[in-house]
This record gives structure tokens, sequence and C-alpha cells, in this order.
């Protein structure tokens, strides 16, 4: 099923959705938050409406959609948030784009929130890092493309457990710093 014309910063839009979906599918095995945008805002280019975009579409979208879509996720469901590694502010060393890398780090606190409220009904919540793929939001200079991006993705996601709910990772498999 696919279903297409979906803004998900819209929530009468994600409402919709959510109700098309609830009517097709019982279950939700891994739900998948994808959508994002990157806004080339250094400190010469700020203003407010381009950090508030990206929080609406990379934090605050992810998480009423998943909440959009709780009733459909049970025991042993999992919630990928594709956050980013410029969302560590540990990581931190560059400086640069304030809305991306605040949104990303925002995604990744919801996240972080959702995995401790969900962990009593089983639902795992992780953030990843997709890795420097070749698409439109890095001008195609990307390393890797969007198949082998997702495949190593999915590889990962099949080995995370309810054990490890609440975690940050690297598509590579090695953990990120906060
Ligand atoms: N590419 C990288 O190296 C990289 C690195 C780190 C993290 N990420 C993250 O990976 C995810 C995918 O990025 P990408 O590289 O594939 O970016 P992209 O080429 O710019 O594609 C972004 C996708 O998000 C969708 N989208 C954006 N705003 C939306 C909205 N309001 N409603 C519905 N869909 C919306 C777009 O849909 P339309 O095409 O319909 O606009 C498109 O499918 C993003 O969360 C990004 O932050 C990417």
């Amino acid at each position: 099923m696919i279903l297409d014309g979906v803004d998900v910063t819209s929530e009468q839009k994600v409402a919709t959705l959510a109700s098309r979906i609830r009517r097709k599918i019982s279950e939700i095995d891994l739900l998948i938050n994808n959508a994002g945008i990157y806004i080339e805002d250094n400190l010469e280019q700020l203003s407010s409406e381009k950090l508030i975009m990206q929080f609406k579409t990379n934090s605050i979208a992810p998480l009423l959609i998943t909440k959009a879509l709780l009733p459909l996720l049970n025991h042993g469901s999992k919630v990928a948030m594709i956050s980013s590694q410029m969302g560590s502010i540990g990581g931190n060393e560059s400086g640069g784009p304030y809305g991306y890398r605040a949104s990303k780090a925002a995604l990744n606190a919801f996240g972080k929130n959702l995995s401790i409220d969900l962990r009593k009904r089983e639902i795992a919540v992780f953030q990843f890092h997709p890795g420097y793929v070749d698409t439109d939001m890095t001008k195609h200079l990307g390393v890797i493309s969007p198949a082998q991006s997702a495949q190593a993705l999915v590889k990962l996601i099949e080995t995370l457990t309810i054990n490890e709910t609440g975690t940050y990772w690297h598509m590579n498999g090695t953990k990120l710093e906060w």
C-alpha cells in the first residue's frame, strides 16, 4: 500500500494518514520515520522561520506520527528514527547548521523519552545515522547509495532488541554519543 501526498508537518494530514493506515492494517512491526529536511542556516543565515521549519519536520513530526500510529504498535514492534550524527551534541566539532543539528538533537531527545514510555509495552525505539548518503539532501555528494544505507540499517535494526531500546546508532553498527 502506498499513500502519497502526505505532509508530515500537517497534523490534519498525519491524522488522516493514520486512520487510512488503521483501516488497512492491524499491526506495524517496524515504523521508520525517515522524512527530513536540511536548510542552510549557518550563523549568518539564521532565521526563526528556517529554525521552526526544521524543528517541525525533523523533530515534532516523527514524534506525532509515532503517537498517531501507536494503536498499531505492539509487543515486539520497533520504531526507527532516522536522525543524523549531526544531532550528536557531544560529537559536534565543526559547528554550522543550527536548525538541522538542533532539530536532530531534539529528535534524539524525543526518541529517548519515547523509548522509556514505551518500554513497558515492549515497543523499542532507536535513533540512527544513515551514513553520508547519495541523495538530494547531500547534493549527491554522499559516499553510499540509498540502497546500501537502507540495507545496512535494516540489518542493524533486525539485531536490536528491547534490551537496547533508547540507543543511538551509526548505520555501520557503532553506537553514537548523544
Ligand atoms: N543523506 C544523508 O547523508 C543523510 C545523513 C544523515 C541523516 N539523513 C537523514 O535521512 C533522512 C532522509 O534524507 P535524504 O538524504 O533521503 O533526504 P532527501 O533526499 O532530501 O529526501 C528527504 C525525504 O523526506 C521527505 N520529506 C521532507 N519533508 C517532508 C514533509 N514535510 N512531509 C513528507 N515528506 C517530507 C521528502 O519527500 P518529497 O520528496 O516528497 O519532498 C523526501 O522523500 C532525513 O531524515 C535526513 O535528515 C540523511
